[in-house]
């Protein structure tokens, strides 16, 4: 089915955009939260958007990525379809694991001591700026494609 934006892409497609930008801005309004000290409605924004990102890889972006592209590695790389894609799946699978082991850090007593970071500031600023690095390439991905 073809999506509502006006572009070539599928329905699953559009919806992908629209979701994953309301998830980058969502993090943003959850870094605000943290900064408000509302640490507890920041750690449940940022735990939600790292889940239901992990929905959106499993159900579009990966089934996606293992048709489309990966039939074609490593030798279409030279053609930005391929190489843009490939760069927003790695550090897409960066960001999320990233993601997860933030909230795992932070969000549980799971983790053992040794795999405590304690600069939370540092390592969720990094998060942030990742993954909207990997927004950014998305989009790309979005536009190279549709
Ligand atoms: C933090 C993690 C991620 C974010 C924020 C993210 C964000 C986005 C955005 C904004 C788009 C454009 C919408 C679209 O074309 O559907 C997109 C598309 C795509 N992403 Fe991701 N992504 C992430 C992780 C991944 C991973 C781990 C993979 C591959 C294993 C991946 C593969 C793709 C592919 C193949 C597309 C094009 C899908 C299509 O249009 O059929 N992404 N992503």
């Amino acid at each position: 089915m073809s999506g509502f934006l006006g572009t070539n892409a599928l329905l699953e497609a559009d919806i992908n955009l629209v979701i994953q930008l309301f998830m980058g801005i969502a993090l943003l309004v959850g870094m605000m939260l943290a900064r408000r000290r509302c640490y507890r409605a920041h750690g449940i924004c940022q735990g939600s958007v790292m889940m239901l990102n992990l929905v959106m890889i499993a159900l579009i972006m990966f089934p996606s990525f293992r048709e489309g592209v990966i039939p074609e590695l490593p030798g279409r790389l030279r053609n930005p379809y391929y190489s843009v894609s490939t760069v927003h799946a790695a550090l897409g699978i960066t960001a999320q694991l990233l993601g997860l082991y933030i909230v795992l850090r932070a969000g549980t007593n799971l983790l053992p001591r040794a795999l405590c970071f304690q600069n939370y500031k540092l390592w969720m600023r990094t998060e942030l700026v990742l993954w909207w690095v990997v927004i950014v390439f998305g989009v790309a991905t979005y536009y190279l494609w549709y």
